[in-house]
């Protein structure tokens, strides 16, 4: 029998309970969406292979969307939303600008998802598949991907020009930036993998062509051909982040940072005499700690702030609220 005065404990209990699990993510899941939308992964599948049978860059510009997604207030979409005469979103921010892409073929993911099932999954969601899907085609890990994260109403260019950190960035700096998120410095080192895929300007790595000197020289050589001193001239110039296999999600990566082959600043940081190169040499001799390791901080990204619940919303159109 509740005595008068268990009745407070037992609430109490409660409170305690309803606080733990509300802070923990406990509501996303990877069979979120198997009795509401039972098509939903062949549908994400089947148009992320069309653009990246189409155009193979694709697969990294749609695994860098998830990433700029969830380093700012959470992977609730506001990157995906247009700016428009009233509205500032995030696709005009220092990190995006001229630089993220991929948005149309998020919208035609969206489009095959709304034909099977609509009203049900999140844009958020969207770009979570879309991005264990890109890595998969390309060659890389598979993993299951939790869901039921729901639409901003919102996004901030002010948080998206604070919250990814640059390619000017040193170590200490990007350690403090993925530890803030809760992600580890092992989780920094195996999602930086992602950069053995896709393309960058010249303006994100001209400085280190021309002025570092932890770089080795003919690879400096080779990159200045196409990426000019003087700023200003050749700025969208692209170059590949791994010069070995551009296109092929492997440990070459890592590869080059030993050999001092890193395009970005912030990539040969993680190999530069500091506290990652022994997790650098790991990666680079042993391509399935890589691959387990890039999995497992993938699901961590994943799981940074989203809204659940009855919070925000699912959209119809992943470039504006409803
Ligand atoms: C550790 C800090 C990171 C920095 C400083 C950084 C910086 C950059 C920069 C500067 C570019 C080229 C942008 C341009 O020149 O237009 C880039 C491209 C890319 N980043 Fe990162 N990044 C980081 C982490 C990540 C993470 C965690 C992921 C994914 C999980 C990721 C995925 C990518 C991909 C796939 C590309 C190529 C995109 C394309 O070809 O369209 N990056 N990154
Ligand atoms: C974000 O950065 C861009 C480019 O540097 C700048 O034009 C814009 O004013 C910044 N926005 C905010 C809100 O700080
Ligand atoms: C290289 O460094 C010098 C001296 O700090 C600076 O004036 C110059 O603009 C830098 N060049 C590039 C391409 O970053």
């Amino acid at each position: 029998m509740a005595s008068a005065s268990s009745f407070p404990k037992f609430s109490l209990t409660l409170l305690l309970l309803l606080l733990v699990l509300g802070s923990t993510n406990a509501q996303l899941s990877t069979n979120f969406y198997s009795k509401s939308c039972p098509n939903l992964f062949s549908a994400v599948k089947s148009t992320v292979h069309s653009a990246i049978m189409e155009e193979l860059r694709m697969g990294a510009s749609l695994l860098r969307l998830f990433f700029h997604d969830c380093f700012v207030n959470g992977c609730d979409g506001s990157l995906l939303l247009d700016d428009t005469s009233s509205f500032t979103g995030e696709k005009n921010a220092a990190p995006n600008r001229n630089s993220a892409r991929g948005f149309n073929v998020v919208d035609n993911i969206k489009s095959a998802v709304e034909k099977v099932c609509p009203g049900v999954v999140s844009c958020a969601d969207i770009l979570a598949i879309a991005a264990r899907d890109s890595v998969k085609i390309l060659g890389g890990p598979y993993w299951d991907v939790k869901l039921g994260r729901r639409d901003a109403r919102t996004a901030s260019q002010a948080a998206a020009n604070n919250s990814i950190p640059p390619p000017t960035s040193n170590l200490n700096r990007l350690i403090s930036r993925f530890n803030a998120l809760g992600l580890s410095t092992r989780d920094l080192v195996a999602l930086s993998g992602s950069h053995t895929i896709g393309q960058t300007r010249c303006t994100s790595f001209r400085a280190r062509i021309y002025n570092e000197s932890n770089i080795d020289s003919s690879f400096a050589q080779t990159s200045q051909k196409n990426c000019p001193r003087t700023s200003g001239s050749g700025d969208n110039n692209l170059a590949p982040l791994d010069i070995q296999t551009p296109t092929f999600f492997d440990n070459n990566y890592f590869k080059n940072l030993i050999n001092r082959r890193g395009l970005l600043h912030s990539d040969q940081e993680l190999f530069n005499g500091g506290s990652t190169d022994s997790i650098v040499r790991g990666y680079s001799n042993n391509p399935s700690s890589f691959s387990s390791d890039f999995a497992t901080a993938m699901i961590k990204m994943g799981d940074i702030s989203p809204l659940t619940g009855s919070r925000g919303e699912i959209r119809k159109n992943c470039r504006r609220v409803n």
